[in-house]
């Protein structure tokens, strides 16, 4: 029956972008819009008051941490969202903060995380950059902030580029800055390491220096071409912790949950930057796309309707999955979209309402952060959640993730289906009465709980980043960074919702 409803849509896609042009001017998205940017200003000025420049606000006291690096991440993860909102007081706050990072040091001792700087920070700079160098440059009166965004981003990656100093070129991911070594793991794992390219080929794009391009790209390769075999149990789909002097796999393990995400994430994102030079990561998706659906795809047994994927690991299944997972259908929706191929748009729709269920079976209409659907490992006391619903809770915290809604996002520009635009406003409000808290907002406890549970005293930064600039989107006028429908982008988004501008 579902299925019927599909196709007309599928066919539609290609043909017109006319409802997203009516719908966007329609009466609801204006304040809904409004909403949302009103959000980012009060969690950034709880922010700015109160933890800037540290990293991220803890709002029930005021107080701050400097979890990522201690160079403001909140701030520079905070960038491409307040000017693709227009709030030209943040950006400048923002803009004049930058020039006065020093990015050739962290100011506290312990490790920092290669693929988190470079996710947020050198992705934030990158998309500032391209932002306010385009689109957006309406923005500032002066091209010499906009400059300085670049040497900036560019002094942070020198200082990153001893990481890949290893016998095979994997880098280290967990390294001291300050004396440029790194911790004693022996593996790095499959996100961490297929997460770089799109950042580090840009900013080779922008400045003509290669090296920073072919350090990532070289890492890649190990990903592109597993070994040995075995490493790799269904076509494109590989697994998750690799060697690091020999880029040898370790296990066969095959997920699209945290750690190796943003690795299948990256592999159509790529080649939607610049597809007349990464048609191989085109293929790597498409194969990993094709062995998902034809191995992973997974029904909860309650509910035949809806569509997860489970996880693999040397011969076991194991049906269970996260929050961060919920980005798998806006990713099949987008790379459907651009490979023309409806049948991916329409399984990355049924992903989508899956996920959408773990929100609407949840008493404050927030999703858990772990979930999952296998009938012999039902927790004694969610049996009648397990049998109304099909799914029950390994975890149910909301730490300010973004996935569902990001997914939404993509649905509604494909489809123009004013069903997912609900969606996010129903995501958007309710996670704007549980989680407001003090001075911004903070990561619930519960989301089983009417109220979400209590807190936990955090703002993260990708809060900034990506959950508040999904929703603004799905709520403002077509542009230039927006996502289109005929596949057509000018932008790609970064793992952190960060816009790139696309090359040939
Ligand atoms: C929008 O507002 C106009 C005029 O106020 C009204 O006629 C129309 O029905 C409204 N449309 C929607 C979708 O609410
Ligand atoms: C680098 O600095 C860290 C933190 O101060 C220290 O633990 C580590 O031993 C140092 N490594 C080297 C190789 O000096
Ligand atoms: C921009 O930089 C140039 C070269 O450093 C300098 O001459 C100019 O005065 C600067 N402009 C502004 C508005 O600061
Ligand atoms: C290019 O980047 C690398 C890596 O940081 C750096 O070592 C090198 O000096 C840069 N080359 C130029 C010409 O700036
Ligand atoms: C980057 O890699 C290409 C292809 O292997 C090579 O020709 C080029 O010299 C490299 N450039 C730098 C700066 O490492
Ligand atoms: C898979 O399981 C077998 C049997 O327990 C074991 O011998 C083998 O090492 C495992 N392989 C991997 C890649 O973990
Ligand atoms: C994926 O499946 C489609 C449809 O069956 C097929 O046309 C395509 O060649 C496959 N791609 C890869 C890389 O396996
Ligand atoms: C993966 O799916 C294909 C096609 O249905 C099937 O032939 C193959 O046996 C599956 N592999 C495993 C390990 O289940
Ligand atoms: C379900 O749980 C049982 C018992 O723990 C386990 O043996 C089995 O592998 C699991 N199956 C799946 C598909 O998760
Ligand atoms: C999407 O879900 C519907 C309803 O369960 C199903 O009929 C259809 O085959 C699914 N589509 C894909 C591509 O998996
Ligand atoms: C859940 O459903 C099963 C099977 O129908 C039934 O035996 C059990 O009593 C139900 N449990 C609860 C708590 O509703
Ligand atoms: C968002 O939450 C704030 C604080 O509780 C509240 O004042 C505001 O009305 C809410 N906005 C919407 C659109 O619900």
């Amino acid at each position: 029956m579902m299925r019927a409803s599909f196709f007309p849509l599928a066919t539609a896609i290609f043909a017109a972008i006319e409802p997203i042009t009516a719908t966007a001017t329609s009466n609801t998205s204006e304040p809904r819009a409004a909403a949302v940017k009103a959000t980012f200003h009060h969690a950034w000025d709880g922010y700015y008051e109160f933890a800037f420049p540290h990293d991220q606000l803890q709002p029930l006291d005021n107080t701050y941490n400097d979890n990522y690096d201690g160079w403001g991440a909140s701030a520079i993860d905070a960038l491409s969202t307040a000017i693709i909102m227009g709030h030209a007081d943040i950006v400048n706050q923002i803009l004049d903060y930058i020039p006065i990072v020093d990015f050739t040091q962290t100011p506290t001792d312990g490790t920092i995380s290669l693929f988190e700087t470079t996710i947020r920070y050198l992705g934030g700079l990158l998309a500032g950059y391209d932002l306010l160098n385009g689109p957006a440059s309406h923005l500032i009166n002066d091209q010499n902030k906009t400059d300085a965004i670049l040497g900036k981003a560019t002094e942070l990656a020198d200082s990153l580029a001893f990481s890949f100093n290893s016998g095979s070129g994997i880098p280290h991911n967990n390294i001291f800055l300050n004396n440029q070594s790194w911790d004693d793991s022996s593996t790095n794992g499959l996100a961490t390491i297929g997460t770089l390219v799109l950042e580090w080929t840009r900013l080779s794009d922008l400045t003509g220096n290669q090296t920073y391009a072919n350090l990532s790209q070289k890492a890649q390769s190990y990903l592109m071409s597993p070994q040995p075999s075995w490493a790799e149990p269904f076509p494109g789909l590989v697994g998750s912790n690799i060697d690091i002097e020999s880029g040898e796999f370790q296990d066969d393990q095959v997920t699209w949950n945290g750690g190796d995400d943003s690795f299948y994430e990256y592999l159509i994102k790529f080649y939607i930057y610049s597809p007349s030079r990464f048609s191989d990561y085109r293929d790597r998706w498409e194969a990993a796309a094709n062995s998902t659906i034809e191995n992973l795809t997974s029904h909860p047994p309650l509910r035949p309707d809806l569509t997860f994927v489970r996880n693999y690991n040397n011969g076991s299944w194991d049906n269970s999955s996260q929050h961060l997972t919920g980005f798998i259908g806006g990713n099949f929706i987008l790379g459907g979209t651009v490979l023309k191929r409806t049948d991916l748009i329409e399984y990355g729709l049924n992903l989508t309402a899956a996920w959408h269920h773990t929100y609407a079976s949840s008493t404050s209409h927030v999703g858990p952060d772990s979930f999952g659907w296998n009938e012999t490992q039902v927790p004694d006391d969610q049996q009648e959640f397990y049998n109304q619903t099909g799914i029950y809770s390994t975890n149910g915290n909301y730490i300010l993730r973004p996935e569902v809604i990001e997914s939404y996002y993509y649905a509604w520009r494909i489809t123009g289906d004013e069903k997912y635009r609900d969606w996010v406003w129903d995501a958007y409000v309710a996670i704007n009465e549980t989680t407001s808290a003090g001075s911004g907002n903070a990561e619930l406890a519960n989301v089983y709980d009417a109220d979400g549970g209590g807190y936990q005293n955090n703002q993260d930064s990708f809060f900034f980043a990506e959950v508040l600039k999904y929703c603004y989107l799905t709520f403002a006028d077509d542009a230039d960074w927006q996502v289109k429908a005929n596949g057509l982008n000018k932008f790609v988004f970064n793992t952190e919702a960060h816009p790139f501008l696309i090359q040939e």
